[in-house]
């Protein structure tokens, strides 16, 4: 690449959690800089927001319908080459639409949107425009994922079975929305959140993890979702049985009312011989599972791993990487892309490994269906039979 790539930013103002996140991501390997941003609805906010990461005062806007028209007027060798978006689910679609109308990449925060008709229409406007969407399935930027999906590819386990994604989180477990947590503020509202409450914010991570991994597609699920806390309008708590395109079978469990849990994502897939196992808390670590052969304990890091691992890996063994650099993982990858486009040439295969418009629809149906199964009393449950008289 012959230059940094200029980035913009919508949301990720003071106090909000994922914007910081994203700027230490995009900045970590010195192929992207933050030029100008719109970082909340209140203009004094934003600008002092902007203020604080010592922007210039003109390219902090009041708006991001203001900063996509601004930026598109500036010389070539000025204006943003991208947006990363970081806004509350239904403030997704119109700043990404307008991105890419406005000739700039994205990158995107999950769910890519607040329904799937936003979905299906951003994919036509990312296809029309030929324009960069990224979508920040953190879990999939992850070097031991990487390795996971490799092994799995490669046939290692034989036909895949069985596959267990479960991801308990317990921030939610009081009415935290109530005292002032803005994060939870937008997350139990329908309005702002979309259909699903814990089952579009997390449940959506776990779906995508297991299908990059396995390579599968679910065709059917059976669920059921919860609303444990009071007052609540979305689901804080659910479960479902998965059906996958080549006959396996699967178990996904999400939940932010798990008291006690902190981000407790893990993943196990079984095949005919083997099987895998990685959470996140433990990130540098994949534990390969025989039945004919003790447990191997896979690092990252390490010479042993397989060139996609190695190509998403910063540090040598037991310099331990995780959550900032899974992310940077994917904003290097755009990165890498979009540098490749601005000299014309082809990325590299490992370059484009990152989550796009398509994982994005994935999610929103997955959040369509899981809804609609997920209240359907009627056929899903079958009463015990009584117990016989003692
Ligand atoms: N990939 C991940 O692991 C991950 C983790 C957390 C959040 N997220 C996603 O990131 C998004 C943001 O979540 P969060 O927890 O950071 O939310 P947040 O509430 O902390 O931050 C949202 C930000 O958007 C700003 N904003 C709202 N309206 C705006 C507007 N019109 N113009 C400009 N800025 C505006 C707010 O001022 C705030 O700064 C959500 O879609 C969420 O699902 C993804």
């Amino acid at each position: 690449m012959k230059r940094k790539l200029r980035m913009g930013m919508v949301g990720g103002g003071e106090g909000a959690f994922i914007g910081a996140i994203h700027r230490i991501a995009a900045q970590m390997d010195g192929q992207m800089e933050l030029v100008c941003g719109c970082f909340s609805s209140n203009p004094n906010v934003s600008l002092r927001s902007g203020r604080s990461l010592f922007l210039s005062d003109s390219r902090i806007y009041d708006s991001y319908k203001e900063m996509f028209e601004q930026e598109s007027r500036l010389p070539e060798n000025e204006r943003m080459d991208l947006v990363s978006i970081v806004t509350p689910n239904h403030l997704h679609f119109e700043p990404a639409i307008m991105a890419l109308e406005h000739g700039f990449h994205v990158v995107l925060d999950k769910p890519i949107t607040y329904n799937l008709e936003e979905a299906l229409l951003l994919k036509q406007k990312v296809e029309e425009t030929g324009l960069i969407l990224a979508l920040t399935h953190t879990y999939s930027g992850y070097p031991a994922v990487k390795e996971a999906r490799k092994r799995v590819s490669d046939g290692d386990f034989g036909r895949i079975r069985k596959i267990y994604v479960e991801y308990p989180q317990g921030w939610l477990s009081e009415k935290v929305e109530n005292s002032g947590n803005l994060q939870a503020s937008w997350r139990v509202d329908p309005k702002r959140s979309g259909k699903a409450g814990c089952m579009g914010d997390i449940g959506t991570h776990a779906l995508q993890l297991a299908e990059y991994i396995s390579g599968l597609k679910t065709t059917q699920l059976c669920a059921e979702l919860d609303t444990f806390v009071d007052g609540r309008q979305l689901d804080d708590d659910g479960a479902a049985l998965l059906r996958f395109n080549n006959g396996a079978s699967g178990v996904l469990m999400a939940s932010q009312i798990a008291a006690g849990e902190e981000n407790a994502l893990k993943i196990r897939v079984y095949g005919e011989r083997g099987g895998l196992e990685w959470s996140q808390q433990e990130p540098n670590t994949l534990i390969l599972k025989w039945n004919d052969y003790p447990s191997e304990i896979v690092r990252t890091g390490l010479g042993y791993m397989s060139g996609i691992a190695a190509h998403n890996t910063r540090t040598p063994g037991g310099h331990p990487e995780g959550y900032l650099e899974a992310f940077a993982n994917i904003y290097r990858n755009v990165a890498l892309t979009i540098g490749a486009r601005l000299e014309d040439q082809e990325p590299q295969p490992e370059w484009l490994d990152f989550p796009d418009v398509n994982d994005g629809i994935r999610g929103m149906q997955f959040i369509d269906t899981i809804v609609k199964a997920g209240y359907d009393e009627e056929t899903k449950w079958v009463k015990f039979p009584d117990e016989p008289n003692k």
